[in-house]
């Protein structure tokens, strides 16, 4: 078989990464992994059992042996598990101990399909560094702050978009900001400013790209 397609993903929180993502997969017939959920599920361990999720030998610890039952865990989706999840996300081992989780699934993508998205903060520079395709994709804090709260309204929540705001503002400065893998666009990545773009317009704009990176047939 040929080497997988890899469409590498990145940028910040509530950026429409996953949502592209989704779809991106769906249309090509690939498989996806939404690497942010096992940064979440490694954090929601830690809460559930009281712990800090500063505590890095904890935060070790669950990374080392990830119970795959939270990535279906109906708190994996809240704020306060991505704002932890950013925490843990901070630490070297807990980043090592997944890399071989997420360049195993590049490079053998379930079900044997012929190619695989990811989607994160570090695929296109440090998990698939070779992917033919990179995508950075990005909007102003604001315009993600009203999108991440019209989701969590989406599922009967009611949160507080001043606040929803801050939280975003204060991962986008800690995923930037620590010294192992930070978050930033390759070199060969393509940017989307998605601030004025919606979903259609986005996905219409990676299709394209796609297209013209996917060897012939
Ligand atoms: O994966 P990431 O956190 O980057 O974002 P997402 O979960 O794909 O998208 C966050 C929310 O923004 C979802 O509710 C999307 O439907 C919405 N969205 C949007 O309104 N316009 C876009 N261009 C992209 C996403
Ligand atoms: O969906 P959203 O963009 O809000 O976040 P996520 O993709 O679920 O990621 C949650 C947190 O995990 C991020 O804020 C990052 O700190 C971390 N993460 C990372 O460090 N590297 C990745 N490849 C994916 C996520």
């Amino acid at each position: 078989m040929q080497h997988p397609f890899i469409i590498a993903i990145d940028g910040p929180a509530a950026a429409g990464k996953g949502t592209l993502a989704r779809r991106l997969a769906a249309h090509f017939d690939f498989a996806y992994l939404d690497t942010g959920g096992l940064y979440r599920a490694v954090a929601l361990s830690l809460l559930l059992d009281g712990k800090d999720p500063d505590d890095g030998d904890a935060a070790m610890a669950a990374a080392a042996d990830l119970d795959t039952r939270l990535l279906d865990a109906p708190r994996l989706r809240d704020e306060a598990t991505g704002a932890a999840a950013s925490k843990v996300a901070a630490i070297p081992q807990v980043r090592s101990n997944l890399l071989e989780f997420q360049r195993n699934f590049a490079s053998h993508p379930p079900g044997g399909k012929q190619g695989a998205v990811l989607d994160g903060r570090d695929i296109g520079t440090k998990i698939c560094p070779e992917a033919p395709l990179k995508l950075y994709v990005t909007a102003s804090a604001e315009e993600r702050a009203r999108r991440r709260t019209a989701e969590l309204r989406d599922r009967g929540l009611r949160p507080d978009y001043a606040d929803i705001l801050s939280d975003v503002k204060a991962r986008d400065a800690r995923d930037m900001g620590r010294n192992d893998a930070p978050l930033r666009p390759a070199d060969d990545a393509h940017l989307l400013d998605t601030t004025d773009l919606d979903i259609d317009a986005v996905f219409f704009r990676a299709v394209e790209l796609v297209k013209e990176k996917l060897p012939p047939q």
